[in-house]
């Protein structure tokens, strides 16, 4: 299985992947840490740690940056509720997370894996540019960045900006040019692979595990004709079963002023980079596909 570290801020469609990571057989979750975004980070982190809870799992939480490197923070609320998992009961007796701050124990996580490890921001990148800045010796350590953000196309927050990018634009700049290897997964895809109505349907009566997403579903409130988009969980699809996408290689640059703060600009012509290439985007996505394998991967959870 694949050794994996999510860095989140859930956030219901972060639920529903922390949910797979902490499940799946073929996923080895070593850290979760958070940051902020959905909601403030205090929010994030109890968010965290109600998952763990719920499936008596002792993955560590550890809690991130608070706000963006530059830009103030601007949460969604309005999206995922005022907690940020709206809907369901979840337990209140939870763990503590980790004395140290997220970049310490993401030091501390990499450095101590004998083989490079996969890392999964679905959140703001703020966590990851602090990390790669105060820690560079991680750099070697990470096998490839699998990031839920951005857009070829146009944004969910402006016309130019997806969310995550345009909370901290100044950080997804810093690990887009950290030369590790970056499969970008936007709203190209994430806006095509929406769960059906016919989904969710059969995700309320599944077992416990789709009765609470079912749950948190009920009360999220990003929609697209079609159905609900489950961005961050395509992160883990796309790891798991890159078949079901198309991919292709190009420069992305994050511009970080003026009215296309936070777009990624996609280098599709190779003109401006002379086809120098920084990133693997997803542009495509088997949507059908998505949604049976999100079915039958929650129907495996006990
Ligand atoms: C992204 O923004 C957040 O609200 C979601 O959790 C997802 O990570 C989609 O633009
Ligand atoms: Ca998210």
């Amino acid at each position: 299985s694949t050794k994996i570290i999510m860095d989140s801020d859930p956030g219901i469609d972060d639920a529903a992947a922390i949910t797979i990571a902490l499940n799946h057989p073929d996923l080895d979750l070593q850290l979760i840490t958070t940051v902020a975004g959905n909601v403030t980070v205090d929010k994030t982190t109890l968010n965290a740690l109600k998952l763990t809870r719920f499936f008596n799992r002792d993955v560590p939480v550890a809690a991130g940056a608070p706000q963006p490197l530059i830009k103030p923070f601007e949460d969604a609320v309005r999206i995922h509720g005022v907690s940020g998992m709206p809907g369901y009961d979840f337990p209140s007796d939870l763990a503590q997370p980790l004395p140290e701050p997220a970049v310490l124990a993401l030091r501390n996580q990499l450095m101590a894996e004998t083989e490079p490890v996969t890392l999964i921001p679905t959140g703001a990148y703020t966590n990851v540019a602090l990390l790669f800045k105060t820690y560079p010796e991680v750099l070697s350590h990470i096998k490839e960045i699998i990031a839920m953000g951005g857009a070829l196309g146009k944004g969910n927050m402006t016309s130019a900006a997806e969310f995550n990018v345009f909370t901290d634009p100044h950080a997804a700049e810093i690990m887009y040019q950290s030369g590790v290897p970056i499969t970008m997964v936007g709203l190209d895809v994430t806006m095509k692979a929406l769960l059906t109505a016919a989904t969710l349907d059969k995700l309320a009566t599944l077992n416990r595990t789709g009765a609470m997403l079912y749950a948190l579903f009920n009360h999220y409130h990003d929609g697209a004709k079609g159905g609900i988009p489950m961005h961050d969980v395509n992160t883990l699809f796309y790891l798991l079963h890159p078949e079901a996408f198309t991919t292709e290689k190009m420069w992305i640059d994050v511009q970080t002023d003026g009215p296309a703060n936070g777009e990624t600009v996609g280098d599709i012509r190779g003109a401006y980079h002379d086809g120098k290439t920084n990133a693997n985007v997803c542009v495509d996505i088997d949507a059908a596909a998505f949604n049976d394998w999100f079915l039958k991967t929650v129907a495996a959870i006990k």
